[in-house]
């Protein structure tokens, strides 16, 4: 259990959350005490089957839970609880500090913006002047991999493959120059080898930029590749967490076997789906 000095104290530790319980208004439990810390350049997974509290767990951090749902517990951050911040405090925070990367490009990229102003905006806001904030965007195009970064800037989302959106949606998190970013099933839409690409090329930011991510995924694969701790969630509970090794090779939670057993991802396909059948033990885990 960490103090706010401790916090202060680590400089590579950027995240503690401590005992987050999150409840409806039914009193059900949703969320039950979850821990876990997050250093430099570390990806914590949440892996989970659906409804298991993944995503509620990250919006929690951010402020993101509608109201019917009661947070308790701390979450750590530079100094403060993030879990009791008032709302000009978490707008600080949101999206600045701490980023969310979410499933689907298309419904967070805005349709009517072209891709220089979708990334620039916020810089615009922040007061740089137009031509700082065109190379900017173009040095972030650079930098998440876009192919043709100057055409791309005058085209809209549409105009877009996914694989292409989402590394804009990517920039756009990156101008703002986050911490920590909380990928959602980031890669869901995209296909296995723009999949890769994606967790690729957010390990290496994160290892360049002095960031970390907490990865929500039901992708074991996936996972098992770009992890450093997973924690695995049941119907709100903690069934197991640890390191990525200790978590695929001696599972100690028979729901944490039940995963391995049923999930086997796509980050690794093979070239014929009815190799699927080959449990993850086979492929290496
Ligand atoms: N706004 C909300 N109000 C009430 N209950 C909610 C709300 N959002 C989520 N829940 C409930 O919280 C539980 C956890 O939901 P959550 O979205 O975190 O699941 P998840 O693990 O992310 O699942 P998935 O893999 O399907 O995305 C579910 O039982 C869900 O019904
Ligand atoms: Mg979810």
């Amino acid at each position: 259990m960490h103090s706010i000095q401790d916090v202060k104290n680590d400089q590579s530790l950027l995240l503690s959350v401590q005992h987050l319980h999150i409840e409806n208004e039914r009193k059900e439990v949703l969320v039950n005490n979850l821990n876990f810390d997050l250093h430099v350049g570390e990806t914590v997974a949440i892996v989970g089957e659906s409804g298991s509290g993944k995503s509620i767990s990250g919006l929690a951090l951010l402020g993101l839970l509608p109201e019917n749902l009661t947070v308790t517990g701390q979450a750590l951050y530079d100094e403060q609880n993030l879990l009791s911040l008032n709302q000009n405090a978490q707008l600080a925070i949101r999206g600045k500090k701490i980023a969310m990367i979410f499933q689907e490009p298309m419904t967070a990229l805005n349709p009517l913006h072209k891709v220089e102003r979708i990334i620039g905006e916020t810089l615009l806001l922040d007061g740089m002047s137009k031509e700082k904030v065109r190379k900017r965007v173009y040095d972030l195009l650079c930098d998440v991999g876009m192919d043709e970064p100057e055409d791309k800037l005058n085209r809209y989302p549409h105009e877009l493959s996914g694989g292409q959106r989402q590394r804009v949606l990517i920039a756009s998190v990156l101008a703002q120059k986050p911490e920590i970013i909380i990928a959602d099933e980031p890669t869901t839409a995209l296909d296995v080898t723009l999949q890769s690409q994606v967790l690729n090329l957010l390990q290496l930011l994160i290892l360049n930029h002095k960031m970390a991510m907490i990865l929500v995924s039901h992708d074991l694969n996936l996972v098992r590749k770009y992890a450093n701790q997973v924690i695995v969630m049941n119907q709100g509970q903690v069934e197991e967490k640890g390191t990525v090794r200790n978590i695929f090779q001696n599972p100690k939670a028979s729901y944490t076997q039940y995963l391995l057993d049923h999930d086997f991802g796509e980050a690794n396909a093979l070239p014929h789906k009815r190799n699927l059948v080959l449990s993850l033990h086979r492929v290496g885990v």
